[in-house]
């Protein structure tokens, strides 16, 4: 007899929590289709009460998603209750998350609550909840630093109220895999009909322990794991979603549990979660890493090729490896192109966008020779790009490299419905482009990263490229694709700054 590991995702919550990494409506559904596909149970698609622009992201993730229940985040406030409850009313099947921080640090100088303040409002949110749906989670925020009676007596107190789900976090990733699964285990035993409900675990990744942690849990018996793709997530990140999956499923001998994962879908989502968020993967990252499946030393390829299992314990295609082939030339059609895209879940809201995207893949493929999936993907995000009316636009760039010769970069631009151009000299190609938009635009910004990472194989690949711009407390990333890097470059600086330009205040759930 096996049991059910329920894998709750939260790459559109927690994950978009990660500096610079916030993502608009449509990016959220391609992202969401993904996971659906990938076969999570529990989509967590946002805090809806941060701004309009998360109540509508999560409300059209709602809409959207059929095949996994669809969660949005709400503070243990009347207010965000209410508004994670709306948010969620399209869906199939729609859960709130309300949480309330438990520990003394927190309940002290965070909340300036009191034990009893603390357990009335965390009642009081699951039964707003209630009003709503009647899949109820409640999370105790910080409880690795919580004292464990009064986790006990709030677990207590919210299962009598209504929650079905108990989510135990490490919010700081402060925790220890053997003491994690102890504690989990003793609020098992200790509260009241703890059968009655789920028991799930949020390990953050500080000490590189999140996904050792979650796993210590299950063990200890907890039943939902919440983990984002590529272990995305605040500060260090959460645990990966990947990497539990496959200890699970690997070590069936240890787990005994089930998931409903396809997990041939699992590089994909990589890939488009990383290409959307502008966050690389280390090519030394388990399962979805470049080098994850790749046999280095002469001794260890000649073991592989005598016999697989001497070195692998896990298929590569199996967890979605080599499964994007060529796809497309550039004597492909418009049916095979739009045959590949609904293959990719990427829908167009009408012909005219679908024109457009196949107008830029024409361009694509006189350029690049052989088309792969992540240049569909790439090529969707700049056309959703360049479809935002975007207030600062790339007109023009040249830019001249000579050895011996001091790089110089000249661009062409438009501010609004204004045109200006400038030329400016830098170390490279890219610093002279950055520092010819800056002469023309004066944005005060600091930049805070600058990545460039091939999106296939071959020296005709696009690079992706991801600008971090800071300016006043706000982050954003820009990102940018093509085959020449410098116009990569200059695209992702201006679809930064056009970030920076729009309006999105928007809160923290835990600040
Ligand atoms: O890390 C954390 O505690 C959280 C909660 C909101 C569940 O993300
Ligand atoms: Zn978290």
């Amino acid at each position: 007899m096996t049991d059910k590991l329920i894998i709750f995702d939260t790459t559109l919550r927690d994950g978009e929590q990660s500096p610079g990494a916030a993502m608009t409506r449509e990016k959220k559904i391609r992202i969401a289709r993904q996971l659906e596909k990938l076969g999570v149970d529990v989509i967590e698609a946002g805090f809806a009460a941060a701004s309009v622009g998360d109540f509508e992201a999560v409300k059209a993730v709602a809409e959207t998603i059929k095949g996994s229940t669809v969660c949005s985040l709400a503070r243990a406030s009347e207010n965000d209750v209410r508004r994670a409850g709306e948010a969620i009313q399209p869906a199939k099947s729609g859960r709130i998350h309300t949480f309330i921080a438990t520990s003394p640090i927190h309940m002290q100088h965070k909340l300036r609550m009191s034990e009893d303040q603390v357990v009335e409002r965390a009642v009081a949110a699951v039964k707003w909840a209630l009003e709503y749906t009647d899949d109820v989670e409640f999370s105790a925020e910080d409880a690795v630093r919580s004292d464990m009676e009064f986790l006990v007596r709030i677990f207590d107190e919210v299962i009598k109220a209504g929650a079905k789900t108990l989510n135990v976090p490490d919010t700081v990733g402060y925790s220890i895999p053997a003491g994690w699964g102890e504690r989990i285990k003793q609020l098992i035993q200790r509260v009241p009909n703890s059968d009655k409900v789920i028991w799930s675990t949020h390990c953050h990744n500080d000490l590189g322990l999140a996904v050792a942690n979650s796993l210590s849990a299950v063990m200890n018996g907890a039943r939902q794991v919440e983990c984002t793709i590529n272990g995305l997530g605040e500060r260090a990140g959460n645990a990966s979603l990947e990497e539990i999956v496959m200890a699970v499923k690997t070590r069936r001998d240890v787990f005994n549990l089930d998931t409903r994962i396809d997990t041939t879908q699992i590089v994909t989502t990589s890939k488009l979660v990383s290409s959307i968020t502008g966050y690389p993967v280390q090519p030394n990252k388990a399962i979805v890493g470049a080098n994850a499946f790749a046999h280095e030393s002469g001794i260890h390829q000649d073991g592989v090729l005598k016999h697989r299992e001497t070195y692998e314990i896990m298929r590569a295609e199996d967890v979605g490896w080599n499964a994007n082939k060529l796809t497309l030339g550039k004597l492909s059609g418009r049916n095979a192109l739009r045959s590949r895209f609904t293959s990719l879940n990427i829908e167009f809201a009408s012909e005219e966008s679908f024109n457009a995207a196949f107008v830029r893949f024409k361009e694509l493929a006189d350029r690049k020779h052989e088309i792969f999936d992540e240049d569909l993907q790439a090529l969707v995000s700049d056309e959703a790009i360049a479809q935002v009316d975007e207030y600062y636009r790339l007109t023009s760039l040249r830019a001249h490299c000579e050895t011996g010769i001091l790089p110089v970069a000249r661009v062409v631009m438009s501010i609004g419905s204004q045109s200006h151009e400038a030329e400016m000299h830098g170390g490279g190609p890219v610093d002279a482009t950055f520092k010819a938009i800056e002469k023309i635009v004066h944005s005060g910004t600091e930049l805070q990263l600058y990545s460039v990472n091939n999106i296939t194989s071959g020296t005709d690949a696009q690079g992706e490229v991801t600008v971090r711009l800071a300016k006043g407390g706000r982050i954003v990333n820009g990102q940018g694709a093509d085959t020449d890097i410098v116009v990569a470059s200059a695209k992702a600086y201006l679809n930064a700054l056009n970030k920076l330009h729009g309006n999105a205040e928007r809160a923290h759930p835990q600040v």
